[in-house]
């Protein structure tokens, strides 16, 4: 059934826009070979918003999306703020006085957000918000997945793995993904649509439960060492991305208890999906990125020459009281027994996953 999701995922984003065929490599900007509309080549401006919450922006969107507008034949500009919400402001104005026609930003707040989109309507450019949407923003568009899906997932995956041990009334810990992104508001009111029945019920006992600030994985291992002193009985741990997993990993591992809490996370990173052969992470969730980029992209380059896409559905921005077009592509749960979706699917290679000590897992788990 998994094999068919990540296939459904496929079709979806193909039928909801033309996307353009990925092929070279990934540079912070370039020039595509195509012929341009009206004389000035179309030109597209990125902002991702940091290397370290996760390794996807710089090892997957960046080389996907480059790929995408090089094979469009625009010329694009993308930039990474790092984290720092100054700099990605600073980008965005050269992106702008550089005469990009289409900003896509990965906001890093709602509020720094909002002020480049602003800025950018006001000089008539237009606007994506990439795999976040901004509260209250003006972004034309919004690109993404059915993250409170995505949540769902992780959810029920933490069941799953639970019911597989035989827990018996497990005390489930929360690591949320960060308050200033949206996105960590729909994870966990996915994955609280499953865990709060069973709060609620007696079945599970609800443990630490803390949000951790920009998704910083140092400080999520210090929040989880303090959920961990605290309350040493954990059984069960909902963590919203692979990097905060790994975080609570290592302090199980001090404690030799790696192995024994099921762990969740999310974006089927090298290093997830190796703790997941480990034993020692229950699932990820699988974001087929390349997908999102070349909906993005597709998206941008008819914007940058004056058409204007329809996508398929709109989300409503609770703060800004808008219904935003948007592109939601469906996102897929990973296990020990289904790794293999994502070296099939490109995403991640044999070669990078089934290092080291991984080598011996990766054949016992059958991954080619
Ligand atoms: C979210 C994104 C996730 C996760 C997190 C950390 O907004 O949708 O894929 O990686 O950021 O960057």
């Amino acid at each position: 059934m998994r094999k068919g999701l990540l296939f459904a995922t496929a079709a979806l984003s193909a039928a909801l826009l033309t996307t353009a065929t990925a092929c070279s490599s990934s540079s912070n900007s370039g020039s595509g070979d195509g012929g341009s509309a009206g004389g000035k080549k179309p030109k597209i401006g990125v902002i991702l918003p940091d290397s370290k919450s996760s390794v996807r922006w710089e090892t997957a969107d960046r080389t996907y999306l480059a790929a995408a507008f090089k094979a469009a034949g625009v010329d694009y500009d993308i930039q990474n703020a790092e984290g720092d919400k100054q700099a990605f402001q600073t980008i965005a104005d050269q992106m702008i006085t550089g005469g990009v026609n289409v900003l896509v930003i990965v906001n890093l707040d709602s509020g720094t957000g909002k002020a480049v989109l602003d800025k950018a309507k006001a000089q008539g450019v237009a606007t994506i918000d990439y795999d976040r949407l901004t509260l209250g923003g003006s972004a034309q568009y919004y690109v993404s997945f059915d993250n409170t899906q995505v949540g769902k997932l992780q959810g029920q995956g933490l069941t799953k793995c639970l019911s597989d041990m035989g827990a018996k009334n497990p005390v489930v810990a929360e690591l949320n993904g960060s308050p200033t992104d949206n996105n960590a508001t729909l994870f966990a009111n996915g994955y609280n649509s499953v865990l709060d029945p069973l709060y609620a019920s007696g079945e599970y006992t609800k443990g630490p439960n803390q949000s951790v600030p920009d998704w910083d994985n140092a400080q999520a291992q210090t929040i989880f060492e303090q959920m961990y002193t605290s309350q040493p009985n954990i059984n069960g741990v909902l963590a919203a991305n692979d990097g905060l997993a790994n975080s609570a990993i290592a302090v199980l591992r001090k404690n030799h208890r790696n192995g024994q809490v099921p762990i969740t996370g999310q974006d089927a990173t090298v290093q997830g999906l190796q703790n997941i052969l480990a034993g020692d992470q229950c699932m990820t969730v699988y974001k087929a990125v390349k997908k999102e980029a070349d909906a993005a992209a597709a998206l941008a380059v008819e914007l940058a020459g004056g058409k204007k896409s329809a996508p398929a559905t709109t989300v409503h921005d609770p703060t800004g009281n808008r219904d935003v077009p948007a592109v939601l592509l469906a996102p897929a749960a990973i296990f020990k027994e289904n790794v293999q979706d994502v070296v099939t699917d490109g995403y991640v290679t044999k070669a990078e996953l089934c290092t080291g000590e991984y080598a011996d897992l990766c054949t016992k788990a059958g991954i080619k």
